[in-house]
């Protein structure tokens, strides 16, 4: 097989760590038995790893001493879900989001809305792809119930000023929920110092674990009912769910071969020096990404005017070309691997004018990542700009 050049980090993380595959094939092996169920010392050991894996990442994300409160889902749109209906229930209500957010806040919302009257106010970003603190202060009514907002956006890479909400949100009184599935791992995220109530995750782009899995930390005051109910290995005579967590948030048995996954996920993220220094490398390929290829002509490159609060995402578009036709030329001629489109993001393209054009390109990077990738990258992008070169003036003869 041809190297692939994958830039596409910002959909999944590929590879992953070596250790990552050997920490999830040995665990199975040796402990793939249904944790939390049963007595026996194998059942136990399962268990056991699931618990080492919650109180990991309950510290990772500053959430608290109770590791109880840090729940598996499946990914962050089945996180997302279970905070969005959790908190705003059935009988109206405010909610606040951006227009930064993914489909796995969007649709959830807009359904929210057509099912339960939540009334939706969403926020535009401004000054290069960024929400305004104030913004959302002047958003929050006597009925908000929650403000959802991503971290890092999936599209142009900006870092929300997160802390500034959340001390709004809090000294409002407001549920403040966060998106962080693509800055979890790549910056850092202190749930208190924040004042974050629920952080939602995915497991598989930037923490390292497969996919199939990721979660909620929830802060210690911070309620969210539960939406779906069924076994939970303990107290089974009960007719109605428990309410303790992380039985509140949790039915039926865990992806444990995720669970271990993503625990050998954080321990890579430890050897590369954690968020910090993970961010640091990918920061740095990234401005090799974007100074080869910001003053190509008829290269566009979308809010993204300085390194500063960004995460290692770009999205680009080629004049004259539509993004899906610049992915297939870096693919087929240059075996790149990136993401076009809409990236499941479609009021972000909305307000830069980009739906029109069926989206943008997207650089995504990872710490496996070198700068032969990046300078394949520019100069792949040189020679689709030559070729469009040639297309136009075709066109016009
Ligand atoms: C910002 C953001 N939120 C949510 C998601 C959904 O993640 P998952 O597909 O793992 O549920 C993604 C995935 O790309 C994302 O980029």
């Amino acid at each position: 097989m041809r190297e692939l050049f994958y830039l596409d980090n910002g959909a999944t993380t590929w590879p992953k760590p070596d250790s990552v595959h050997r920490a999830m094939s040995e665990f199975y092996r040796d402990y793939g038995v249904n944790p939390g169920r049963s007595g026996y010392d194998r059942a136990i050991e399962a268990e056991e790893t699931v618990q080492k894996c919650r109180k990991r990442l309950m510290n990772f994300f500053n959430g608290g001493n109770d590791p109880d409160r840090l729940v598996f889902a499946y990914n962050a749109t089945d996180a997302l879900n279970q905070v969005i209906q959790g908190v705003l229930g059935t009988s109206g209500g405010h909610a606040i989001s951006t227009n930064l957010e993914h489909n796995s806040v969007i649709r959830p919302l807009y359904h929210m809305d057509k099912r339960s009257d939540i009334d939706v106010t969403w926020i535009p970003f401004v000054g290069g792809g960024f929400i305004d603190p104030d913004d959302i202060r002047r958003a929050i009514r006597s009925d908000t119930k929650l403000v959802i907002m991503n971290h890092g956006s999936n599209v142009i890479g900006t870092c929300q000023p997160i802390g500034e909400v959340g001390r709004i949100c809090r000294e409002m009184g407001v549920f403040f929920a966060v998106d962080v599935s693509q800055t979890a791992g790549v910056v850092p995220i202190d749930m208190q110092e924040m004042c974050i109530d629920a952080v939602c995750f995915t497991g598989h782009k930037s923490l390292f674990g497969p996919t199939g899995i990721g979660g909620i930390c929830v802060a210690k005051d911070a309620v969210i009912d539960s939406t779906r109910w069924g076994g939970t290995g303990v107290r089974s005579i009960l007719k109605y769910h428990l309410d303790e967590y992380p039985y509140r948030l949790e039915a039926g048995t865990l992806n444990t071969m995720g669970i271990a996954g993503l625990l050998a996920g954080q321990e890579f993220i430890e050897s590369r020096g954690g968020p910090e220094g993970i961010h640091e490398y990918e920061m740095k390929l990234m401005s090799r990404l974007w100074n080869g290829i910001k003053d190509i002509d008829r290269v566009i490159i979308y809010c993204f005017d300085s390194l500063e609060n960004h995460i290692p995402v770009l999205s680009m578009n080629v004049e004259g070309f539509e993004a899906v036709n610049t992915g297939t030329l870096l693919d087929v001629d240059y075996d790149i691997a990136t993401r076009t489109g809409l990236h499941c993001a479609p009021l972000v393209h909305e307000q830069m004018g980009t739906a029109e054009i069926k989206g943008t390109v997207r650089f995504s990077l990872g710490p496996f990542n070198t700068e032969e990738h990046i300078d394949a990258a520019i100069e792949g992008i040189r020679e689709i700009v030559k070729m469009s070169l040639g297309w136009t003036k075709s066109l016009k003869m």
